[in-house]
């Protein structure tokens, strides 16, 4: 490689820093059709030099781009990728790092380890809890449910290494309907169908209901269902911001020998925060967790943490095992026992300069901060005739409706997808809709870089101004609010 081969890497480093720092579009302008025309330039035979093609993906990509580094972007759950773990992440890929196994890069694995103390201390989770480090929520929580599944079983005799899962024992797995969409994905994958799940009702925040889970898992009677069990709850309901029960579920599960899994994706940063640790309390006493990095870490994407109260029900679910996969015992952890991925990103790197950057101040500060600002927009907009504010702002979503007294549902769905509509129309705002209690709710996630109260009374004052000249129009002019 010529001596300057790395000034690409430079231009880069130039073209982001000038779209972070200056003001940027928050809604793609593209079409479909005028994106693919601007990537599909034709497989060349030679290939181009590097500065002339990053100047080309600069040009493709920068119509599709969506601003979720933004102030003004709500719309969904998703951090604003932090300046020091987007330089670590660049670092990683420049030192081509490969968290395979200890030797393939012990400072990768080495970084791991301490990120995970860190990061068990900070959650305050079992400290001998396993730490996988994932690409999100999603595969931390189909880590956890691997462990889960090999865990209950192996406990009623069945070793599913060697017998797989065509001959196991049926596994019984309690989920509310309310569940995160990617538990069912995981659950999916893992081998479980619809027919395996036993469904709780919640009540209208989405949190599960604890008598009917008592129920269903036949607790407190003497004929205790010995079938293994897994139980999945959340930790931050992705339109309210609910937490489950932990503590009355935790003793469930202990009672009924069932296996407890979290996803906390967003909600278990909670517990990083003493105001706010007691929404989820109880939630150390179960034996997996998904969370992720790249929400309220405000790490740049592929970045989620699986963790397992078992480390040895972990490994047994995860290892990979070759004649060439050396680790002996001086060797620092093998991430290997922690991921079912072999060659990957060697994302401790951007989790440790995450950690450092912000410190354990810096974080509670960003959680409070953000869970003030959602109560401050949620207080603004409750006395606004029409809005209505459809959860308990506990944590930092909002689940907003529109109509006036006497709209119908259908119409009230409508209105609040008009609203929604307008304050997108303003490109001051990114903002979507979700069906959520058989209704259409305008879903505002306070969890970005720019989210501050300030930005909130702003946000608060839009909305009204979106909903009065919605109604206006419908009303042909006359003054509503
Ligand atoms: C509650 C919850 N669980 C799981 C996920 C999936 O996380 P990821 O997109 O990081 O895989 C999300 C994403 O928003 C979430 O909010």
């Amino acid at each position: 490689m010529a001596k300057d081969g790395f000034a690409v890497a430079g231009l880069a480093a130039a073209i982001a820093a000038d779209y972070r720092q200056n003001p940027q579009r928050l809604h793609s302008l593209a079409g479909v059709e005028e994106l693919r025309a601007g990537f599909d330039i034709g497989l060349p035979d030679i290939g181009r030099p590097s500065d002339q093609v990053i100047d080309h993906l600069v040009r493709a990509a920068g119509p599709g781009l969506v601003g979720n580094t933004q102030p003004g972007f709500h719309g969904w759950v998703m951090g604003s990728s932090h300046p020091a773990g987007v330089a670590a992440d660049w670092l990683t890929s420049a030192w081509g790092q490969n968290a395979a196994i200890y030797h393939t890069s012990p400072a990768a694995a080495v970084a791991e380890e301490i990120s995970a103390k860190w990061l068990l201390d900070l959650l305050d989770l079992p400290r001998t809890a396993a730490v996988g480090f994932t690409s999100g929520a999603t595969m931390a929580g189909f880590i956890g449910l691997a462990a889960a599944r090999g865990e209950v079983l192996r406990r009623v005799g069945c070793d599913i290494a060697r017998e797989g899962l065509q001959g196991a024992p049926l596994i019984k797995v309690f989920i509310s309907d309310e569940s995160h969409a990617s538990n069912f994905a995981a659950l999916r994958y893992l081998g479980f169908g619809e027919s395996n799940l036993v469904r709780i009702p919640t009540n209208a925040q989405g949190m599960m209901d604890v008598a009917a889970l008592t129920e269903a898992l036949g607790s407190g009677s003497n004929g205790i269902d010995r079938a293994p069990k897994i139980i999945i709850c959340q930790a931050g309901h992705i339109n309210s911001g609910a937490f489950d029960r932990f503590d009355a579920i935790a003793d469930l599960a202990g009672r009924s020998g069932a296996w407890l899994h979290i996803d906390g994706a967003f909600g278990l940063w909670a517990r990083a925060a003493p105001d706010l640790k007691m929404l989820a309390a109880g939630a150390e006493r179960a034996d997996s967790w998904g969370v992720d990095g790249h929400k309220w870490l405000q790490m740049p994407y592929e970045n989620g943490f699986a963790i397992v109260s078992d480390p040895v029900a972990l490994r047994r679910a995860m290892d990979i095992a070759a004649g060439y996969l050396t680790h002996s015992a001086d060797d620092g952890r093998n991430p290997t026992h922690f991921g079912p991925e072999l060659s990957r990103r060697a994302r401790g790197f951007a989790v440790w300069t995450m950690l450092q950057t912000l410190g354990r101040h810096g974080i509670i500060e960003v959680i409070d901060n953000h869970c003030r600002a959602a109560k401050r927009l949620a207080g603004r907009l409750v006395d606004v005739p029409g809005v209505r504010v459809e959860n308990d702002v506990v944590l930092n979503q909002l689940a907003l409706t529109f109509g006036t007294e006497n709209d119908e549902s259908a119409q009230r769905d409508r209105a609040t997808q008009a609203v929604c509509d307008r304050l997108n129309g303003t490109t001051n705002y990114f903002l979507r809709t979700a069906a959520w209690n058989a209704r259409t709710i305008l879903r505002v996630s306070v969890i970005g870089a720019g989210a501050t109260i300030m930005a909130m009374d702003k946000l608060a004052d839009d909305i009204r101004d979106a909903w009065c000249s919605f109604l206006a129009e419908r009303h042909q002019g006359a003054s509503c609010c």
